[in-house]
């Protein structure tokens, strides 16, 4: 699979030219992110997917899928977002014995039944993600699937714990190690919203039939490609360029539009990345998605006729096409029979153009990342990369480290002292 990167001659707020003086001048950046910057070492074990061995994360995910219908995976944020998006999209050519299911990313008491529940009527494996063991959210579900785990195995249960976390005082490690948990490795180079095609997606994604090796290769493919190749033929080039350009034009959000609903979740996981990741300055766009076409049916109107504040980042993953195609209506006078003997993916590309046109002419600056035949996992990981990378180079390209997070703490700072957390009293 490539992406090619298009970008629309009507989103003319940012000229060819422009374009071409913006990389020419950050030459040497670009080269330096394309080999990985000595200053942010520490947070790039991800930039080389060829490194990542995957056998132990195989052979502890057969023996899940001997044991359990379903694996409750714990985690929020990074640790769990790449997983959820991956599965959406790869669930019809997958195969399991093994449901996943994904708690401990909300504080909301019902969700926590709705796990004990899965708990109480399935037999079941807890895989608890966290980079850092102090999040409320991961942490204290885990302590209440925990109890329930006790309760339900008694001293088995924890074979039937799976942690994926960090070594030093007070991390999962030490917490495997103590209580007799099977441990993975959450890499310290690599952090939560990079993870995805670390232990911390792959693992989940194993246990859910996913060929992770698979994913991987798509992965390392789209690694050779956009850390070698120089100037617009390389759309992570282009793509990050674009974006950091059209900021200074008053362009104030970028919206990921995909046509396929099994992607909601990887918008997800896509506005997440690039928050978290760039939401350190004024000069970022702010990152939201939509499911067209049914999203046009929303939003569509605001972004037609709306104040001129958003670029459009069409995602065109080109899926095989079924065969599928409409046949005439027998009794009943629906309207429709202008559709008659179209084949049903054509109604897909033709809403995706038309959508694509009425914004361009309209002055919204429109961006197509094209993947042709988008065939499943290793698609799919090419496509991980692509974003991870392009992430880093934004990021970069604004002058900040896309590795921190640190405005997060400030919401946490004044639970906790509700919550009455050592250190953080009124
Ligand atoms: O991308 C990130 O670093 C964050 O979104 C984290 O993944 C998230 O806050 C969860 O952190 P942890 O795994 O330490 O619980």
């Amino acid at each position: 699979m490539t992406i090619t990167c298009n970008v629309r001659p009507a989103a003319f707020l940012v000229s060819r030219g422009e374009i071409q003086a913006a990389i020419e001048k950050h030459t040497t950046l670009i080269s330096e992110v394309q080999r990985g910057e000595d200053l942010y070492r520490t947070s790039l074990g991800w930039l080389d997917v060829g490194t990542q061995k995957i056998d132990e994360l195989v052979h502890v995910a057969k023996h899940v899928n001997q044991i359990a219908e379903v694996m409750i995976v714990i985690g929020i944020g990074g640790s769990n977002r790449g997983a959820v998006a991956a599965l959406e999209v790869l669930k019809r050519t997958t195969t399991s014995p093994t449901t996943l299911y994904f708690a401990g990313d909300t504080l909301s008491e019902t969700r926590l039944a709705d796990a004990m529940e899965v708990l109480k009527t399935k037999s079941v494996v807890l895989n608890v993600i966290a980079k850092d063991f102090n999040t409320v959210e991961p942490g204290i579900t885990f302590r209440m699937l925990r109890s329930a785990m006790q309760a339900k195995y008694g001293n088995a249960y924890a074979q039937r714990i799976i942690v994926t976390g960090s070594k030093g005082s007070g991390q999962l490690y030490e917490v495997a190690r103590q209580h007799g948990y099977t441990y993975l490795p959450f890499p310290s180079d690599i952090g939560g919203r990079f993870s995805v095609l670390s232990p911390v997606g792959l693992f989940p994604l194993a246990v859910a039939g996913v060929d992770i090796r698979n994913l991987l290769d798509g992965a390392y493919a789209m690694q050779q490609r956009v850390r070698t190749e120089q100037g617009e033929d390389n759309p992570a080039i282009l793509y990050a360029i674009f974006r950091s350009l059209i900021r200074k034009k008053g362009i104030a959000l970028e919206s990921l539009v995909t046509f396929e609903p099994d992607l909601q979740h990887f918008i997800r996981w896509w506005i997440q990345l690039f928050a978290e990741t760039e939401g350190k300055t004024d000069q970022v766009l702010f990152p939201v998605g939509f499911s067209y076409s049914e999203d046009l049916h929303a939003v569509g109107q605001y972004v037609q006729q709306g104040p001129r504040i958003l670029m459009e980042t069409y995602l065109d993953l080109q899926y095989e096409e079924n065969g599928c195609v409409i046949g005439p209506s027998k009794d009943v006078v629906d309207g429709f029979d202008y559709l008659d003997d179209t084949p049903f993916s054509r109604l897909n590309r033709t809403v995706y153009q038309a959508a694509l046109q009425a914004h361009s002419d309209d002055g919204i600056p429109c961006i197509e990342l094209k993947c042709d035949s988008f065939l499943g996992a290793a698609s799919l990981g090419g496509v991980f990369y692509f974003f991870l990378f392009t992430a880093y180079l934004s990021a970069r390209l604004l002058g900040i480290n896309p590795f921190n997070q640190e405005g997060v703490e400030q919401y946490k700072r004044n639970m906790y002292a509700e919550l009455e957390k050592p250190g953080y009293e009124k």
